[in-house]
């Protein structure tokens, strides 16, 4: 194995279904290449949550051993995500007295203290503080403010928390593998980094991410975050209820799923009939295609209806000029577009990460929304002190537990980037207090 000659950069996605680890090269235009990829199915996850420690251990190590083989780097630290029900956000601002009439990157900071300066529940941390965009003096709309002349400048951002054990819990999980964490991302961020244009943050869109066992909201509008949710159903609610319905195990409910399951009913021909396994040593049975359309369709629609609402109980159901886009597995399944369209009354289209690299046939596939997402994350902030790598062998990793104050580093530089173009690029502002007073 060769000594690395590039910046490489990696991400580690623990989802419900599945764990995927992904380790790319920079090149020097600032693109990235993936070397290697590595991916289990996932267990001790519910929900987007640990539910067994252990069990994610394993598979972590499984889906990073797997990638780490294919690059041929051994990994040190990784950028991972987050999500799950306890996840809350909401909007503040900010206002304070510009010091010197010229507004410098120490007033932006202020007026960012100023704006998450607000009561949460002690379970629960900050995890984001997004500027939405800034007024300086009665000029407002403005994205960057640093330069300009000005007495006082206010901030609009939108906060994300989230529940300390919950991302403890990963956070334990990653570093009993011998990592360290240098970025902790909201998922639905980390998808909407890699699957939207700029053209609809601008205009208006809701990214959902509708994975295994939650489905992750995120709204942009102006070019900058407004709403963040996730709600906890998904693609396995759907397979539960084919196992219920049609009385099958759970493995062959998701593998009818897979195979044969469509999103709107009408879409099966009529005389299409397929054999459902039974439970134990019952007998198979063959029933109409149509009836396993029949449970998936009204529970999609179900959870349609609730992103929805989601969006309009948050007031930005009607914003969403360009649409609704979705990603994640459940999006594969046949006939999302129609059903999404027929409830949002919205254009939806399905998506998957914008990427042409090596590797572009494995890597574009909505399943790896959040996981591309990561990367682009870790690719802003390489050169930092943990983004490292090892090098040339591979070490069977053991699952020594490793010192719990080293690893993770957020640092002051990350709520810098805050402020730039009040969208995408500060939606990355990181939970450096968070983690510097948590872990
Ligand atoms: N080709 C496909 N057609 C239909 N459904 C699919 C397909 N591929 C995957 N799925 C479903 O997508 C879900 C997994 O999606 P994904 O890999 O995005 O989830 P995850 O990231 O592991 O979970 P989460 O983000 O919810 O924690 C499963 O319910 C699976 O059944
Ligand atoms: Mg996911």
């Amino acid at each position: 194995m060769s000594e690395p000659t590039k910046d490489l950069i990696v991400a580690l996605d623990i989802g419900t279904s599945k764990v995927v680890a992904m380790i790319a090269e920079v090149l020097p235009n600032n693109s990235f290449n993936v070397i290697g990829i590595g991916h289990h199915p996932s267990r001790g996850m519910k929900k987007g949550m640990v539910v067994n420690i252990e069990e994610t251990i394993q598979t972590i190590q499984y889906a990073m051993e797997e990638a780490e083989l294919r690059a041929g780097f051994s990994v040190r630290s990784v950028c991972t995500g987050i999500a799950g029900s306890h996840i809350h956000s909401f909007n503040s601002s900010g206002m304070v007295a510009v010091k010197d009439t010229e507004i410098t990157q120490a007033d932006i900071d202020r007026v960012l203290e100023t704006a998450r300066a607000v009561s949460i529940p002690a379970d629960q941390q900050i995890l984001h503080v997004l500027s939405q965009q800034f007024k300086v003096n009665d000029q407002d709309d403005i994205r960057n403010p640093i330069g300009m002349t000005g007495m006082r400048l206010e901030v609009k951002v939108h906060i994300i928390t989230g529940s300390v054990s919950a991302a403890q819990n990963i956070v334990k999980c990653i570093r009993r593998c011998g990592l360290e964490v240098n970025e902790l991302v909201l998922q639905p961020l980390a998808s909407s980094m890699a699957v939207l244009t700029q053209d609809e943050r601008d205009i208006g869109v809701a990214l959902v991410d509708i994975g295994g066992g939650t489905t992750d909201i995120a709204i942009f509008i102006d070019g900058a975050i407004r709403h963040t949710a996730v709600i906890p159903i998904a693609g396995d609610q759907v397979t539960n209820d084919i196992a219920m319905a049609l009385r099958t195990p759970t493995v062959e409910a998701e593998e009818l799923k897979l195979r044969y399951g469509v999103s709107k009913q009408m879409m099966v021909p009529p005389d299409s009939v397929i054999e459902i396994p039974g439970v134990g040593d019952r007998v198979a049975r063959r029933v109409k295609r149509q009836s396993l359309a029949a449970v998936i369709e009204p529970r999609l629609e179900e959870l349609f209806v609730l992103v929805q609402r989601n969006l309009s109980e948050a007031g930005f159901e009607h914003l969403i000029a360009s649409g609704v886009v979705l990603t994640g597995g459940t999006s594969l399944l046949p006939g999302m577009t129609e059903l999404a369209e027929e409830v949002f009354m919205k254009p939806v289209r399905i998506a998957q990460p914008a990427y042409d690299g090596n590797l572009s046939d494995i890597v574009c596939n909505p399943r790896y929304a959040t996981v591309v997402g990561l990367l682009m994350e870790a690719r802003k902030h390489k050169g930092e002190p943990t983004a490292g790598m090892g090098r040339a062998h591979v070490p069977a990793r053991s699952q020594t537990k490793v010192d719990q104050q080293a690893g993770v580093h957020a640092t002051s530089s990350r709520v810098q980037s805050n402020v730039n173009d009040g969208s995408q690029q500060s939606v990355w502002a990181k939970m450096k207090d968070w983690f510097v007073k948590t872990f």
